[in-house]
């Protein structure tokens, strides 16, 4: 062959390479192409250039230029034609310029949050935690704890029966008759848990909710440890300029009773500092003998102390909520907010 002719078949070469890239439907069909043309061996471009060295030294300069020429060529339109196939691959409603997702991140519950921060008080202060089951039996849930089967408290209009004298707990107090059966004094543990009523679903009542039972019992234990002990959580829960009031109450397992009241110091978004209402956050008493009998400890050596709280009702004061559904709708526009 002649160098014009050399250079006519290359130019051929060319041609069928492009024609064969630009026919390529898939990623497999344009290596096929590249390996016909441009493979190492057996690649028709890369024969001639392995041919030049056989070309006499006027000739190799023109077809050495032209083979260097069609390789580039080709190589490139193999190069565009492979982006191409890749980018339609991924669909073409992909925009590549948007910034990239971010990744989830979880958080607690806000009530979890109110859970944990107000365990980790008491636990501070020399508590354990307990727990009970949420299905128990009338015994545990009323009669133990010093409520006649005919209280009010006990009546199916109040309290989901799941059989004769099985029911979902409607307090965690069954918890303090539990672990006094399991234990001796001295006990002081939170029992964090839910608890189930009949009521209907609306802006402060839902039918199953969280409470946190509280028991100390030991020897010489008096009125004056559960006032201080409460009141001291409540500066450590609320802040130190909280005040604390207890208001005469009245629950079958406790006497006296109380009901505990806290008035908070909020800061206003312009700095001021103002007082709340009075706002009340837990039932609370001295463990009533009869409760004590009951579990088979000597009320006259023991005494103690027992409070439940509401910790839905303390997030909803804390974070100003005004509708406890909006706990349990899992709205994340909602619990995003107190992601941390
Ligand atoms: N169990 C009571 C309730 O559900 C709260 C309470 C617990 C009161 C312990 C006194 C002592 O309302």
């Amino acid at each position: 062959m002649t160098d014009t002719d050399l250079i006519g078949a290359l130019r051929t070469l060319e041609r069928e390479a492009l024609a064969a890239v630009a026919a390529a439907g898939d990623e497999a069909a344009l290596e096929t192409v590249r390996v016909a043309y441009l493979g190492r061996t057996e690649g028709s471009i890369s024969k001639v250039l392995r041919g030049l060295g056989a070309l006499s030294a006027d000739a190799r300069p023109a077809v050495g230029q032209e083979a260097n020429r069609v390789k580039g060529a080709v190589s490139e339109a193999l190069e565009q034609k492979g982006a191409s196939l890749a980018s339609s691959a991924r669909g073409p409603s992909e925009d590549l310029t948007l910034p990239a997702r971010t990744p989830w991140r979880g958080g607690l519950h806000p009530i979890t949050q109110a859970v944990d921060e107000i365990w980790h008080i008491f636990r501070d202060m020399g508590f354990t935690r307990a727990r009970g089951p949420e299905a128990d039996t009338t015994w545990y849930n009323f009669e133990a704890l010093n409520t006649p089967l005919d209280h009010p408290a006990a009546d199916e209009q109040d309290t989901l029966y799941l059989v004769d004298s099985v029911l979902l707990r409607s307090h965690t107090s069954p918890v303090q008759v539990r672990t006094m059966e399991a234990y001796e004094p001295p006990i002081r543990i939170v029992a964090p848990g839910w608890v189930y009523r009949r009521d209907t679903y609306d802006a402060t009542h839902t039918p199953a909710f969280m409470q946190i039972e509280g028991l100390v019992i030991d020897e010489g234990v008096t009125f004056v440890d559960f006032k201080a002990t409460l009141a001291e959580f409540a500066r450590r829960y609320w802040g130190s300029d909280t005040q604390v009031r207890f208001r005469p109450s009245f629950f079958p397992f406790t006497e006296p009773s109380a009901e505990v009241d806290v008035k908070r110091v909020v800061t206003k978004p312009d700095g001021t500092k103002v007082e709340t209402d009075w706002l009340e956050v837990m039932g609370a008493g001295m463990v009533d003998p009869a409760v004590l009998e009951n579990v088979g400890y000597d009320s006259e050596r023991y005494t103690g102390w027992a409070f439940g709280m509401g910790p839905a009702r303390i997030a909803m004061l804390k974070h100003g909520v005004d509708d406890l559904r909006k706990f349990f709708e899992n709205d994340m526009r909602f619990l995003a907010q107190f992601a941390e």
